[in-house]
């Protein structure tokens, strides 16, 4: 059942999974504008431990939880006196994300934070969903599990958020596409000769947006774009030929929806994730984001243009993983996570982690590995035959 809260009086009960990251700092500053709005119930991070125990005082959380065990004792040595409560492991992550919570931030990177997650929506805790991989791996399982327990799913992602936001949900047969807007990273002028030499550092380095490290690489190879593509197949009531993608470098609309009538209705905002994440938070109601405000006159113009596939394979290679359906998709994010792992330690060239997904993704054909996903033991299953499977072949091209 939907437990959530939502009159002015009742502050709205929040735990952050992923409270350290990217995304679980924007929450908190979120939280912090909106003070008298929410009561944190747990903050869960793993390595960060400093930051953690800064952010659990910060916002006076009940539980700061670390998944780390053995930074345990450091984390309990900053909180004493403090009378929150903390504890580490991964079940400990779980119970924190089992905790009675109107609303659980699924911000985990990875496929870490898949269970966790899972775990919340069974209790049938709102999930504001930013992590990708619950959808991107787990698709139906994640889906079927939220309709058991009856949470409800809030995107946080910009792109998803945007389309939220326009979507008509009552008439769904009206819609003609969704397209998500992709910023074209750091590379998007680039020659396709260009990019074999690109390094981590000029990878790490995105034009618009502040991220964790793993999605600013993805966003520089398009493969966030066609992770977000992916996302958007199990978010919204379409079709995968309904999806599509369109560069947009300024940042600025978010994405869009179009409509057999021919209208197309857009979400525009400065690129800061603390709007999508206000959205969530508040939701139904809009509540304030410490955020820039749009000046379009003073941004001047807005453009567009296609995305050259050739250069940047990614999007279609997770738009195929679609068609291939079942496990296809969990392999492929799997092999990404290795491919971006191994770039990052320079292991991997630039243009080698598109390759080593392909390569992940044909051999998991051939192997049979491309299956129906029906428990999580399956996702698991497809995820652990990915990630082995594109560190083998990353080894192999070392060698
Ligand atoms: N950043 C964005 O703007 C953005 C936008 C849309 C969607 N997303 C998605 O949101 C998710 C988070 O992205 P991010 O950019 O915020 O990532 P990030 O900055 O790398 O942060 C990841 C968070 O996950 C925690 N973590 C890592 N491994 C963990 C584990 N095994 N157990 C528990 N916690 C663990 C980290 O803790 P420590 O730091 O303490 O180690 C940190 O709090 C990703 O799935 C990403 O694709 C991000």
């Amino acid at each position: 059942m939907n437990t959530m809260t939502n009159s002015a009086q009742a502050p709205r009960r929040l735990t952050i999974l992923g409270a350290t990251g990217s995304v679980g700092c924007s929450t908190l500053e979120v939280v912090l504008h909106n003070r008298e709005r929410f009561e944190v119930v747990a903050l869960v991070g793993n390595t960060n431990i400093s930051l953690l125990a800064e952010q659990a005082v910060a916002c006076n959380a009940q539980l700061a939880v670390t998944a780390d065990e053995t930074r345990l004792g450091e984390l309990k040595n900053l909180l004493a006196g403090t009378g929150i409560e903390v504890a580490a492991g991964d079940a400990a992550v779980i119970d924190a994300a089992q905790r009675p919570a109107d609303m659980v931030v699924a911000a985990i990177v990875g496929a870490a934070g898949l269970k966790p997650t899972l775990a919340a929506a069974a209790q049938g805790t709102t999930i504001a969903l930013a992590n990708k991989e619950c959808l991107v791996c787990a698709g139906d399982v994640f889906l079927r599990a939220l309709q058991a327990s009856g949470a409800k799913l809030l995107p946080v992602d910009s792109e998803h958020s945007a389309v939220y936001q326009v979507l008509d949900q009552n008439q769904p047969d009206q819609i003609d596409k969704i397209i998500l807007t992709a910023s074209g990273g750091p590379f998007r002028s680039y020659e396709h000769a260009q990019l074999a030499s690109i390094t981590p550092d000029q990878a790490l380095k995105h034009p618009n947006w502040s991220m964790g490290p793993k999605i600013t690489v993805d966003s520089s190879t398009l493969m966030n774009k066609g992770l977000e593509l992916i996302e958007a197949f199990y978010l919204f009531p379409v079709s995968a030929n309904q999806l599509d993608a369109v560069i947009h470098p300024q940042s600025i609309v978010h994405s869009m929806v179009a409509y057999k009538d021919g209208s197309v209705l857009a979400q525009m905002g400065e690129p800061d994730m603390k709007t999508p994440i206000a959205y969530a938070l508040g939701w139904p109601n809009r509540i304030p984001a410490p955020v820039k405000r749009l000046d379009l006159a003073a941004l001047g113009q807005l453009t567009f243009e296609a995305i050259d596939r050739t250069k940047f394979p990614a999007v279609a290679l997770c738009l195929g993983c679609l068609e291939r359906g079942g496990s296809a998709t969990t392999v492929m994010n799997a092999a990404n996570e290795v491919a971006v792992a191994e770039f990052l330690s320079n292991n991997v060239a630039y243009l080698g982690i598109t390759q080593l997904v392909d390569a992940t993704l044909n051999a998991a054909e051939k192997d049979g590995m491309i299956a129906e996903l029906r428990s999580l033991d399956d996702v698991s299953h497809a995820d652990l035959y990915g990630r082995e499977k594109a560190t083998e072949l990353a080894r192999s091209l070392q060698s």
